[in-house]
């Protein structure tokens, strides 16, 4: 068991990099073309103040100190999956976050946590591409740009869990989070085109229609499916009025923390954000 449990008020666990040592160093993703070395690192330092001061107010936060030659690892989300103390560590796709896995895995070691390595051979980018029904009742996880899809069996093997796997299509959407979001009300916020036909399908099957929201185009660029969310609290890159009003009338709170340094890398709120526990989902709305 990790050392990281549900702390008694009842909020979630985050574990957060700050972004001393962010940049855009190479191109890995549609979003980081023309933005290599365009990113200020005064302005990124401030977005992440903002979101971290935001989101201290729903969790507890653990950092992990960022390191020279990785300056992806402010998206925590990426370091691994966690799951009842026990972390499937990330396996990246790219060469170039490779260099984060020994950084990512000396962290869990020493904070407790169980570590289980995923094959170089099945790329696995952990909460990035791997989100739990709020209930915990089943694992969504992508694959197709980044994650390969044979690695999700190691998932269902690990956690004796349901795990639906979903077909990314849209390089501009290379990681489940940029495009799909499970709600801690038991609906869910994604784009759909974001996904091939069976997977949409496999969606539409395991929600009814009132439990989704479909996000338009114009608000998934603004990467309004990659939100944190705990209880009622919503905290995301600024979306349009419309939706905010929708989330609003779901009974969730938004809080909208501009990030568009983290933008130029292909992030937002939740790639910043790596759950180490979950809430008590008795408490939620
Ligand atoms: N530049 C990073 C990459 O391409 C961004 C990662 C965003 N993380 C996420 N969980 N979607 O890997």
């Amino acid at each position: 068991m990790g050392t990281i449990t549900n702390p008694a008020n009842n909020q979630p666990t985050f574990l957060m990099c700050p972004p001393k040592l962010y940049d855009v160093n190479y191109v890995i993703n549609p979003w980081m073309e023309g933005n290599v070395h365009r990113s200020s690192r005064e302005q990124a330092a401030m977005q992440w103040e903002h979101l971290y001061c935001a989101l201290s107010a729903i969790a507890h936060i653990h950092l992990v100190e960022p390191q020279p030659g990785s300056p992806d690892m402010v998206f925590t989300a990426n370091a691994g999956l966690v799951h009842d103390g026990i972390v499937a560590l990330s396996s990246f796709h790219h060469p170039e976050r490779q260099g984060e896995e020994p950084h990512f895995r000396r962290w869990f070691h020493e904070s407790g946590f169980a570590v289980c390595e995923l094959p170089r051979a099945t790329p696995f980018e952990g909460e990035g591409d791997a989100l739990f029904e709020a209930d915990g009742s089943r694992l969504w996880a992508g694959h197709g740009l980044r994650t390969r899809e044979s690695s999700h069996r190691h998932l269902t093997d690990l956690w004796n869990i349901e795990v639906v796997s979903l077909r990314l299509v849209d390089p501009r959407f290379y990681h489940l989070d940029t495009c799909f979001c499970p709600l801690s009300n038991g609906d869910v916020m994604y784009y759909p085109a974001a996904f091939d036909a069976d997977s949409q399908l496999r969606i539409e099957t395991r929600y009814s229609p009132a439990k989704r929201i479909a996000v338009s185009e114009a608000d998934a660029l603004r990467f309004a499916c990659n939100a944190v969310n705990a209880g009622r609290s919503i905290v995301l890159n600024r979306i349009s009025p419309e939706l905010r009003a929708q989330l609003e009338s779901r009974g969730f709170c938004v809080i909208e923390v501009e990030l568009t340094e983290f933008l130029k890398a292909g992030g937002a709120a939740k790639c910043l954000v790596l759950r180490l526990s979950e809430m008590d989902v008795t408490h939620v709305v």
